[in-house]
């Protein structure tokens, strides 16, 4: 039996982390044999990557200097480069995680995969989409996310939930006003790019409101899943 790929999108503030926790836990109790992984990331390559391309480094783990190094490459990163490792981590992530597991009947449950692409890459930094669908044809060879879950926030309320519980990335770092502009601006052309994504594909991704409360979006995720999961086979693409 092929196993499921299902992928989770959703902005900081939204939940997502709790919410894949959650869902892990819900699979698990239903038996069905799920790995959780992570873009960019879930390989020892793609982590590599992902210290280098987002300031989440991990304090016990990382050594100050190296921390510093990775801040400086990150500087210097044109917007065509950061594409092109998001697809390498990417690369990677597919052969030695995500078509094994699939192949092994499992059900992959992925933080972020190339809708997150076409968000930040695309909306955000401006690249075209039919670049960025070139390198997805070469890397996936046609394979989808059989179901996708888009956790969607207004990005007023996510960065109000983020700062509630202190988080500043290099989204929020401080630098006045023009630099905070900036980063509404950037954030919102991703909303924006992430909505056509829903409205393109409606069969495979499915709008999830993450402004109700933790509990509602809960309720509304298993929901989702378990009509996927319970749709036939041949019906489950679009
Ligand atoms: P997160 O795992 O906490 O959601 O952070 C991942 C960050 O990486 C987030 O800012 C989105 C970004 N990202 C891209 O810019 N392009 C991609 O293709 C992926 C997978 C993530």
């Amino acid at each position: 039996m092929k196993g499921a790929f299902i992928t989770i999108e959703g902005p900081d503030g939204s939940g997502k982390t709790t919410l894949i926790d959650h869902l892990k836990t819900w699979l698990t109790a239903k038996k069905i044999d799920v790995i959780a992984t992570r873009e960019p990331g879930g390989t020892q390559l793609g982590e590599v990557l992902r210290k280098i391309l987002l300031d989440d480094h991990d304090h016990d783990h990382d050594h100050g200097d190296q921390h510093d190094a990775n801040t400086r490459i990150r500087a210097r990163i044109s917007d065509q480069a950061e594409l092109m490792l998001m697809f390498t981590a990417r690369m990677q992530h597919l052969h030695e995680v995500i078509l094994p597991a699939m192949a092994a009947g499992r059900c992959v449950l992925c933080d972020r995969f190339t809708d997150a692409t076409y968000a930040y890459q695309g909306g955000g930094r401006g690249i075209s989409e039919r670049r960025i669908q070139q390198l997805e044809d070469w890397v996936q060879q046609g394979l989808q996310p059989d179901l996708t879950i888009m956790l969607d926030v207004p990005i007023e309320v996510g960065l109000q939930r983020t700062k509630k519980r202190g988080i500043m990335r290099s989204s929020g770092r401080p630098g006045g006003d023009r630099f905070e502009q900036q980063q509404l601006d950037f954030k919102e052309a991703v909303r924006q790019a992430y909505l056509r994504r829903a409205e393109k594909y409606p069969q495979r991704i499915k709008l999830i409101d993450a402004t109700r409360s933790i509990g509602e979006v809960q309720d509304d995720l298993t929901a989702q899943v378990e009509a996927f999961l319970t749709a036939p086979r041949g019906a489950r693409q679009g």
